[in-house]
């Protein structure tokens, strides 16, 4: 029997609630678990409600508000890490699930598919699900370039969404990932990297089951709405950059079926807004840190303080910028951060203008064969 945790901050009080009621109704669900970023009203709405939930539904419906677990940002990590801590000291449960709050496609199937990869003797069950060929841009340019230049011969690279919050633990697993302190100190956005990278090195067995419907939540506008996750998820990448992990590995993943046209046809960002955050904002500082980068790359971003320039930034320069930004990056500089957003928005904006345009099949085999040809690079580096 399983628990099913939403981590949640400020959302739409009756998205999480009708989530709630889901996944309180499943017959292999006992307990049902909210944890709040903070006490909004979101989260008064959510405490209000539960006990009707719990009667109508007779499992335990809990609300709580996130511990500081962690010595980062306080976030989502914090918030991931509370449901763990919860799931293993308060109940004898065999099984943990985690949604993302904000869900609006959210079924029954999500729980059953789950629990069916677990059924199967996997310690981890991760959900992906079709995303627009021009969303997931930290998840191809930050975290699984990352893997596959950091870890090329594990399984690593290889997963499909390894920033997705969509996922099923069991209990021995869970608790390994608690006892890590380096899990337990990610409190921010790197947390999803975190998990997935320990599920990895901890040699988990693990299933990406397919959610065809796919996860239809709000899209972003100007790039700098994931200014913040992308800082925080290259930092989590970096601070690994000495570990070893297991080569190869238990790792199956589900086959695809057809992409919904909606999917297909969605633009994941606005481009014009982002495009003129290649110009503005440059210090001198910033200016200097660029002599750390290859040629191209420093050359082009000058270029970029009087226009908006971005086609030198293709795969090769990206991955020669990634390998130097492992060695350079520091997240405590404001000024390595901005840099850091320039550059990747730079990879992003090129990419979305000479693979994204041509189509959503050629992109995204763009994206996978991508993975691959790092990988390979790496590997006979
Ligand atoms: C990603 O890259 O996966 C983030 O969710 C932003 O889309």
């Amino acid at each position: 029997m399983s628990l099913v945790a939403f981590p949640f901050k400020d959302e739409d009080p009756e998205v999480l609630l009708k989530n709630v009621r889901i996944a309180a109704s499943h017959p292999r669900v006992r307990e049902v678990l909210c944890v709040g970023f903070a006490e909004d009203e979101c989260f008064k709405a959510v405490r209000r409600e539960a006990p009707a939930i719990q009667r109508k539904a007779g499992v335990r419906v809990v609300v709580l508000l996130q511990e500081r677990l962690g010595d980062r940002r306080p976030g989502k990590g914090d918030g991931m890490n509370t449901a763990l801590k919860y799931f293993l000291e308060e109940t004898d449960l065999e099984r943990i699930h985690f949604y993302d709050a904000d869900i609006l496609s959210f079924s029954e199937e999500w729980i059953t598919k789950a629990e069916e990869g677990a059924d199967q003797g996997y310690q981890v069950v991760r959900h992906y699900f079709p995303r627009a060929s021009t969303d997931a841009m930290i998840t191809w340019f930050i975290t699984r370039t990352g893997f596959a230049l950091l870890w090329p011969k594990s399984v690593l690279p290889w997963i499909e969404q390894p920033l997705g919050g969509e996922l099923l633990l069991t209990r021995s697993l869970a608790e390994r990932l608690l006892a890590d302190e380096r899990v337990r100190r990610q409190s921010d956005w790197g947390i999803d990297t975190l998990y997935t990278f320990a599920m990895v090195q901890h040699g988990a067995s693990i299933y990406e089951t397919y959610i065809g419907v796919g996860k239809l939540h709000k899209l972003y506008g100007k790039l700098t709405d994931l200014k913040t996750m992308l800082i925080e998820c290259f930092a989590a990448v970096q601070s690994l950059k000495e570990e070893q992990v297991p080569e190869g590995g238990a790792h199956r993943i589900e086959y695809p079926g057809p992409v919904p046209q909606e999917v297909r046809e969605k633009i994941g960002y606005d481009i014009e807004g982002s495009l003129a955050l290649l110009s503005e904002g440059w210090t001198p500082r910033q200016e200097e840190l660029l002599a750390c980068l290859p040629r191209k790359v420093w050359e082009g971003m000058l270029a970029c303080r009087s226009f908006p320039r971005f086609g030198f930034m293709d795969e090769e320069v990206w991955y020669l910028t990634y390998q130097a930004l492992l060695e350079h990056f520091s997240s405590q500089d404001e000024d390595w951060r901005e840099l850091l957003f320039r550059l990747w928005l730079a990879r992003t904006l090129q990419y979305t203008m000479s693979e994204a345009l041509r189509g959503y099949d050629h992109a995204l085999h763009y994206l996978h064969q991508m993975v691959g040809r790092y990988v390979r690079r790496a590997i006979t580096r």
